[in-house]
């Protein structure tokens, strides 16, 4: 499928990833109407921050809602479907939200998409399914563990998207990203935790365990990769790993962002931060020979050209002024 010229519609436009599919899909040539989750302010989240806005139909709803659904996939050729509820810590205190919104959202989603005849459905998945690697690299066919909530509700949601491809022949395809990170992402994950801590002053970071390793991606070649699977006709009913093939503990993290930032700070072992111990994702390392082979995807950013980017987002006034570094954010 080629993009330009589509009417796409993207849900959790309103979030971190989904703010910049919506700004690379214009780019592209694509007509965006872009989902943000219904509130009283009519406040669109990090859309209000892109400078492509005008040329975006933004719609307020809430993908729990089947009527919603089949109101904003109408006349819809590609469906990029990206919201959900997303941060581990949470899913530990309101795991039935996460059902709610990650599985019945995606059902509501998938059956409004084949009601409307949508010509391509991408479901967004997350490695965090696969849980701690019992083997590197991990590809696609790694057994999936469910070591939280969140976890499981994707597990879910994935299952669920499948199982309407299988039963009503939604053309869909399943896009699994490794860890990602960026300009706009929530201060629950590990990299704005420790840039907004550091630049807002604190000589004293505080974070949870910092062993596990992780496989970090820039978001624009997460963005880069949900468009290829978008673009490929080789990829229906298939689940395809977006990750950058390498690994990096959080503690080695840790070290790269000082250094570029160019502050020793003291790192402080936070115990609410820690996860139950079979909760703990300890390994995380895709596997990215499948989209690789599949389509011409590429990862552009090294991780040390990502962070360099984000720093300097994280680095305006504006920006950081956005997050609330002494509360902890789950
Ligand atoms: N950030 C990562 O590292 C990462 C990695 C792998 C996969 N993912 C997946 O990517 C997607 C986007 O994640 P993100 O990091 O941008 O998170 P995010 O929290 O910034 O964005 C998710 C958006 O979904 C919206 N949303 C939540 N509940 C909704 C509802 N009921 N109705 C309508 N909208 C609702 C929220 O408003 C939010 O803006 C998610 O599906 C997530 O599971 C993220």
């Amino acid at each position: 499928m080629k993009i330009k010229g589509k009417r796409v519609l993207v849900t959790g436009a309103d979030g971190f990833i989904g703010s910049h599919l919506v700004e690379e899909l214009v780019r592209s040539g694509a007509k965006v109407r872009a989902v943000s989750q219904y509130n009283s302010q009519n406040n669109w989240g990090w859309l209000e921050d892109i400078p492509c806005l005008k040329e975006v139909e933004v719609i307020s709803g809430d993908v729990r809602d089947f009527q919603f659904c089949q109101l904003a996939t109408k006349k819809i050729d590609l469906v990029f479907h990206l919201a959900a509820l997303i941060a581990i810590p949470f899913s530990y205190v309101a795991p039935s939200m996460y059902i709610d919104t990650n599985i019945s959202g995606t059902l509501n989603m998938c059956l409004a998409a084949v009601e409307n005849s949508c010509e391509k459905f991408i479901q967004t998945s997350t490695s965090e399914v696969y849980g701690s690697a019992l083997y590197v690299p991990i590809d696609e066919k790694h057994p999936l563990q469910a070591q939280s909530p969140y976890s499981a509700s994707k597990i879910g949601s994935d299952s669920i998207a499948l199982s309407c491809y299988n039963s009503y022949d939604l053309p869909l395809s399943i896009a699994r990203p490794f860890n990602t990170y960026g300009p706009r992402q929530s201060a629950r994950a590990i990299i704005p935790t420790i840039i907004t801590q550091i630049l807002s002053g604190e000589s004293k970071i505080l974070l949870g365990d910092l062993s596990p390793t992780r496989d970090f991606n820039y978001v624009k070649d997460i963005c880069e990769g949900f468009m290829k699977i978008a673009s490929s006709d080789k990829l229906n009913g298939e689940v395809v790993n977006i990750a950058s093939n390498s690994e990096i503990s959080m503690r080695e993290t840790l070290n790269l962002i000082k250094e570029i930032i160019g502050k020793d700070v003291e790192f402080v072992l936070d115990p609410v931060r820690i996860r139950p111990k079979k909760s703990e994702v300890n390994r995380l390392f895709g596997d990215n020979s499948k989209i690789k082979s599949l389509t011409n995807f590429k990862s552009l950013f090294t991780l040390k050209e990502g962070l360099e980017q984000t720093i300097e987002w994280f680095s305006k006034k504006e920006n950081l002024s956005k997050y609330k570094v002494k509360v902890y954010n789950v």
